[in-house]
C-alpha cells in the first residue's frame, strides 16, 4: 500500500482521536542508508536515518505533524515557535496546509538560508531578534501563554510523541534496535523522543534497547559542560543553543541507557560533513554530522567498539545551508569555452602534468 504518512502509520502509537484532523505530507518513512565505505575504514556496521528525506527536508516533520494536527483540533488560532530555522520551516509547511496562522521568531542572521526561504515561501510571519534561539524560546512560550497560538516547539509533548517513530522505523528496518544511536543534540528534544520511542517498541515487540550517544556542539555544549551557556556559538547553527529546554530528558535517556551525551568542535563536524558526502554520496546539514563526527571521536577514544552496529541521525538536509557549502569549496569550478573540444582538451592537459 501507499505511504500515507506518520498518523496514518502509527495511529495506534499515537495520541490522536477521531477528531484529529488527519494532516499529513506523507512525512517519515524516510530511508536507512548503510554507510559502505565508512563501516569498512571504521571497522563497524555503520547506517544513517537520512531525514533530510523528509517533506521539509528535517526530522521535524515528523513532530510537527502530530503538533499542528492537535493545535487544529483544539481550536488554535494558529502555531508559534521559536526556531533556528528547521523548527520554523516545517510549522510553516504544516500550518499552511491546515490553514493556521503561522508566527515564527529566529535569531538574527543566524539562519541558514534555505530555510528563511522555505519559511517565506510557505508564507509564515517572521519575527527577528537581536539575540539567540533561548530567548526566542522564552518570548514564544510567553506569547503562547497569553494568546490563542499553540506552541509547537518541542516543550510541546506531541512534538516528541510524532518524532518517537524515526526510532520505530530503524527497529522495522534492521529488525532491532542498533547497538549505538548516534544524534545531534541542541535543545535535547529529539534525543529524550527516540529513547521513548525505543523503549515503547521493545516493550511491544522485544526490539532491544540502544546505547544513546548525543554529541552537543562544543561551543554550545550546556549539557556536556553542566552549565548554561549564555552566548552559544556554532557553524552548526541549528544547535547553537545554550539552554536546552528538554535538558534532564536528555540526561536520563544518555544515563538510562548506558550512553552519553557528548560534544564535538566545529572542526569535527565540518571535517565529517565532507567525509559523508565525498565518501558516501550524502549530504547532511552541518549540525547533523555532529553524529558522525561523535562517532569518529568516540571509535578513537574506545568508548565505541569495533563491530559495532551504529546509526547516526542525519536530522536536515544539506541543502538547507548552501552557503557553509560554497564555504567548504577547496577548488574553484574550471572555467571553460562553450566549445565541444574544450573539455578534452583540458583532460589531457591536466593528465600531462
Ligand atoms: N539537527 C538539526 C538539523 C536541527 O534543526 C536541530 C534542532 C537538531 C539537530 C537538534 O534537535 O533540538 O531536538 O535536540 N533544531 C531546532 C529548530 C532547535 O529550531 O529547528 P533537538
Amino acid at each position: 500500500m501507499m505511504w500515507q504518512g506518520l498518523i496514518q502509520a502509527f495511529k495506534e502509537d499515537l495520541p490522536i482521536n477521531q477528531n484529529t484532523p488527519e494532516l499529513s505530507l506523507m512525512e517519515g518513512n524516510t530511508p536507512l542508508i548503510p554507510l559502505e565505505n565508512l563501516s569498512n575504514q571504521w571497522d563497524v556496521e555503520l547506517y544513517v536515518k537520512y531525514e533530510g528525506a523528509n517533506p521539509t527536508g528535517s526530522f521535524k516533520d515528523r513532530g510537527m505533524v502530530l503538533a499542528v494536527a492537535k493545535a487544529k483540533e483544539e481550536g488554535s488560532r494558529g502555531v508559534i515557535c521559536a526556531s533556528t530555522g528547521n523548527t520554523s520551516a516545517s510549522a510553516a509547511a504544516y500550518s499552511a496546509r491546515a490553514d493556521l496562522d503561522c508566527l515564527i521568531v529566529i535569531p538574527k542572521g543566524k539562519i541558514a538560508l534555505g530555510k528563511l526561504a522555505q519559511s517565506v515561501m510557505y508564507g509564515a510571519k517572521i519575527f527577528e531578534i537581536d539575540g539567540n534561539f533561548d530567548q526566542a524560546l522564552t518570548m514564544v512560550r510567553h506569547t503562547a501563554k497569553h494568546s490563542e497560538y499553540a506552541l509547537v516547539n518541542s516543550v510541546n509533548p506531541y512534538r516528541l510523541e510524532g518524532q518517537k517513530t524515526a526510532a520505530f522505523e530503524i527497529c522495522s528496518q534492521l529488525g532491532a534496535a542498533p547497538d549505538i544511536l548516534a544524534i545531534p543534540v541542541g535543545n535535547a528534544g529529539n534525543i529524550s523522543a527516540y529513547w521513548k520511542g525505543f523503549k515503547e517498541y521493545h516493550q511491544k515487540l522485544g526490539t532491544a534497547l540502544p546505547e544513546m550517544r548525543g554529541f552537543e556542539a562544543e561551543g554550545a555544549a550546556a549539557i556536556v559542560k553542566n552549565q548554561v551557556i549564555e552566548n552559544p556559538e556554532t557553524i552548526a547553527t541549528a544547535i547553537r543553543i545554550g539552554n536546552p529546554a528538554s535538558w534532564k530528558l536528555a540526561v536520563s535517556a544518555a544515563h538510562d541507557s548506558g550512553g552519553k551525551v557528548d560534544s564535538v568542535t566545529d572542526a569535527d563536524i565540518l571535517e565529517s560533513y565532507r567525509l559523508l558526502a565525498r565518501q558516501e554520496g550524502v549530504f547532511a546539514e552541518p549540525a547533523s554530522c555532529a553524529s558522525l563526527a561523535g562517532i569518529k571521536k568516540q571509535l578513537q577514544t574506545g568508548e565505541i567498539k569495533k563491530g559495532a552496529k551504529i546509526v547516526a541521525v542525519l536530522t536536515g538536509n544539506g541543502l538547507k545551508d548552501p552557503t557553509t557549502a560554497m564555504d567548504s569549496l577547496t577548488a574553484k569550478p574550471v572555467e571553460l569555452q562553450a566549445d565541444d573540444g574544450q573539455l578534452l582538451k583540458h583532460l589531457e592537459k591536466e593528465l600531462a602534468k
